[in-house]
């Protein structure tokens, strides 16, 4: 089914809760009626497109003149099994923390670490979405799509998605070109939990024994004394990326900050803590306007109630202003800023 609204308000549909209007609005439930659409219009393949899943990594800084795709394709199905792996598919409507939930129950592991990331699984790829040392590469075999272009099925293997840190060719060379309708998982039935990000370990051990569901759970308590839930205060998680630079810049800023963390990525480069870089320059908790920095985590921007688009943007770029300034490192936005 297909369902095409025009001058939809976008304020439920993004978790900053930023009331811009899209000019189209199509909602899908299946691959074929995405094609079948385009086929039927071929007016629409002129448009701007965005595709919008839970629209928790977007920031909307104006309406969105052309044609907002939501794709609502569900289903969470066990594709095959042996005796050490499950291969899954999930459909891109899915909510990526039902799909972990019900991995954990099932016994499958891979995903337990990122318990609670917000967002639909149609997302997963194109962000390479990440947290306590786990990145969704890890556990991706296959991606499946339409190119918009030549209304063509399409899938990638993990391979060719080319994943880096957040990133994708569906971010790069394939934006709003290739529509993820379904992800295909792999899972361990064996345990190899990765707790050795900051203090996960200690708060698995809070909850009893090492296990899938006790590694959800103490996820879960960290995100939520770290994290706004977004349905409460308007937020996207982290709004820039830990800034990726050269061991020798490492080096430099440690000696003057000893205490700055850094995690080595390989290839002579070191990744650093922005959050950190966002707090000494004592950004923490300031608030500007209807924005702030988040008292609890410098790296998110929240929205403290009526807040622009334009106003977060321009509390961003303060922030990136200062920290170049302070430290020579320039910040990288992890938010998607849609608009002009
Ligand atoms: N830090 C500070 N002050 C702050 C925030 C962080 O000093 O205000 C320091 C912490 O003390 C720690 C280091 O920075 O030493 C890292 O902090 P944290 O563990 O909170 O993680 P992060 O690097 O700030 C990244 C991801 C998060 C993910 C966490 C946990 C990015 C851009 N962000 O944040 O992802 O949940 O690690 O793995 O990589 C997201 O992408 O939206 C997101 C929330």
């Amino acid at each position: 089914m297909v369902h095409l609204s025009h001058n939809f308000s976008l304020k439920d549909n993004n978790t900053f809760g930023i009331p811009a209007l899209a000019k189209h609005y199509l909602t899908v439930d299946s691959s074929d009626d995405i094609i079948s659409f385009f086929r039927e219009n071929p007016l629409v393949m002129n448009e701007n497109r965005l595709f919008l899943g839970a629209g928790s990594n977007i920031l909307f800084v104006s309406d969105f003149n052309g044609l907002v795709i939501h794709p609502e394709i569900s289903g969470i199905c066990l594709i095959s099994e042996n005796e050490d792996n499950v291969i899954i598919e999930a459909g891109a409507g899915e909510v990526w923390d039902h799909f972990v939930a019900f991995c954990v129950e099932n016994g499958w592991h891979g995903v337990e670490n990122l318990s609670l990331i917000p967002g639909n699984i149609g997302a997963v790829p194109v962000q390479n979405i990440g947290a306590y040392g786990i990145e969704a590469e890890s556990v991706i075999l296959e991606v499946k799509g339409i190119d918009l272009n030549t209304l063509e099925n399409k899938s990638f293997t993990k391979d060719e998605c080319n994943f880096s840190y957040r990133n994708s060719i569906f971010k790069e060379k394939l934006k709003e070109q290739f529509l993820v309708t379904s992800v295909m998982f792999v899972l361990s039935k064996h345990p190899n939990f990765q707790l050795k990000y900051g203090a996960l370990e200690a708060e698995v051990n809070k909850f009893g024994e090492i296990n899938l569901l006790n590694v959800r759970k103490a996820v879960i308590a960290i995100r939520e004394s770290k994290l706004p839930d977004p349905l409460k205060v308007g937020n996207a998680g982290s709004f820039f990326k830990n800034p990726i630079v050269s061991n020798a810049a490492a080096v430099e800023l440690k000696k003057r900050y000893p205490e700055l963390p850094v995690y080595p990525v390989g290839s002579g480069q070191v990744k650093i803590a922005a959050g950190w870089l966002i707090e000494k320059a004592g950004w923490k908790g300031k608030s500007v306007g209807n924005t702030a920095v988040h008292d609890k985590q410098a790296l998110v921007i929240i929205n403290t109630g009526g807040a622009t688009g334009k106003e977060i943007l321009n509390l961003s770029e303060m922030i990136v202003a200062d920290v170049l300034q302070k430290f020579n490192v320039q910040l990288e936005r992890e938010v998607q800023v849609n608009g002009d």
